[in-house]
């Protein structure tokens, strides 16, 4: 099995690299190779996805992503932008379907900006669609305006679209992911106002009625946002577009207090798949050793399960996960009186020796 490493930039070489240590232990047959992507890709080839990455990528069974980004590139044009990077592979690889859980950790209840009681054992599913709607649809850029209010002034427009086969896809993945769970869907849309999502929430209705053990019910975007802080634990699994999604997701993994623990999958039909912690590069704290390495640890252990087909290994890590919450190790993104604060390193150094114990 053949795995593509792109660290990236800021915290993305640092956070990879006990990954990494992690999947060693395990003993698995893993070939890794590594490649730069981002930043990192740009100063070194000149663009942040060179072809040899993208090439390595999509020879490869899975990814393992680390995070891209930094203030200091956000005046490049944009096609040099680090953040273009994963929308190229994202696009290229067809990486559709986005899994973001939201998981609050038992150990971390009091990590939430939210009362306890509304997160205390919350576990719930964004899936994004992440090939389609605003984020990728032509037409699209700067122009001097014919109509609208004031014509002759310069404006920019952007495409949000959907086809149905796309919506159908992502709805799929959605109603079998919630067969696994508490066979619950929220989809979430715009009907009230967008074509996009009307032809969405008809779509998914459709596709629901092969799922008859799925309760589905829609919501629009706007009250899902705030059902997310109201009441989060009434969701199962949440199924929505791509720029929808961009924004619950964050909302979500900030729930449980700590984006520094979540992972997120993205999969396309062959169950290739990117691996990366829903965090980013963190330029702020890059270098520093003080960044949360167990979001990273723990899209290693989605890898496992979704693309290599090693749903033990899997298990292992992520109770050498709890393992190591259990024993009070925080890092300072999670620190809270009364535990023992550690870096980056000395905290991928207790999973691995966690894994070692149990295994
Ligand atoms: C995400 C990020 C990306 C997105 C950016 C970096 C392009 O915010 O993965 O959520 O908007 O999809
Ligand atoms: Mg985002």
């Amino acid at each position: 099995m053949k795995i593509a490493v792109l660290p990236g930039d800021g915290i993305g070489t640092e956070i990879v690299a006990e990954a990494i240590k992690v999947l060693k232990v395990l003993d698995l047959d893993l070939t890794l190779e590594t490649a730069p992507v981002g930043g990192a890709a740009f100063e070194a080839h000149g663009h942040p996805l060179p072809p040899a990455t993208l090439q390595l990528a999509m020879d490869s069974d899975a990814v393992l992503f680390g995070a891209v980004g930094d203030w200091k590139y956000d005046t490049l044009d944009r096609p040099l932008r680090p953040e273009q990077a994963i929308l190229g592979l994202r696009k290229n690889m067809g990486l559709f379907a986005n899994f973001r859980p939201a998981i609050c950790y038992q150990q971390l209840t009091d990590a939430s900006s939210l009362k306890p009681e509304l997160v205390s054992g919350l576990d719930i599913l964004i899936i994004r669609e992440l090939t389609g709607d605003i984020y990728f649809g032509q037409p699209r850029g700067r122009r001097i305006a014919t109509d609208g209010h004031f014509p002759g002034s310069e404006e920019a427009f952007d495409t949000m679209r959907y086809s149905r086969p796309e919506i159908e896809r992502i709805a799929h993945v959605a109603f079998q992911a919630a067969q696994k769970r508490n066979k619950r869907v929220t989809s979430v849309d715009k009907a009230n106002v967008l074509e996009t999502f009307q032809l969405w929430k008809d779509v998914v209705s459709e596709v629901g009625k092969q799922y008859p053990d799925v309760a589905l019910d829609h919501m629009y975007v706007d009250n899902a946002a705030m059902q997310l802080v109201r009441a989060p634990k009434k969701f199962d699994v949440v199924v929505t577009g791509n720029m929808f999604g961009d924004i619950l997701s964050d909302a979500a993994a900030m729930l449980t207090g700590s984006i520094g623990m979540l992972p997120s999958a993205s999969l396309n039909a062959k169950n290739q798949g990117l691996y990366e912690p829903s965090h980013g590069s963190a330029p702020d704290i890059a270098g520093k050793g003080v960044a949360n390495p167990l979001a990273t640890i723990l899209s290693a252990a989605m890898m496992l399960r979704f693309s290599l087909n090693q749903p033990e290994a899997a298990v292992l890590i992520e109770k050498a996960v709890d393992a190591v919450l259990s024993q009070g190790l925080r890092t300072p993104d999670i620190y809270s009186a009364g535990t023992t604060k550690v870096g980056t390193r000395e905290m991928g150094d207790a999973v691995v020796k966690a894994l070692a114990q149990a295994s």
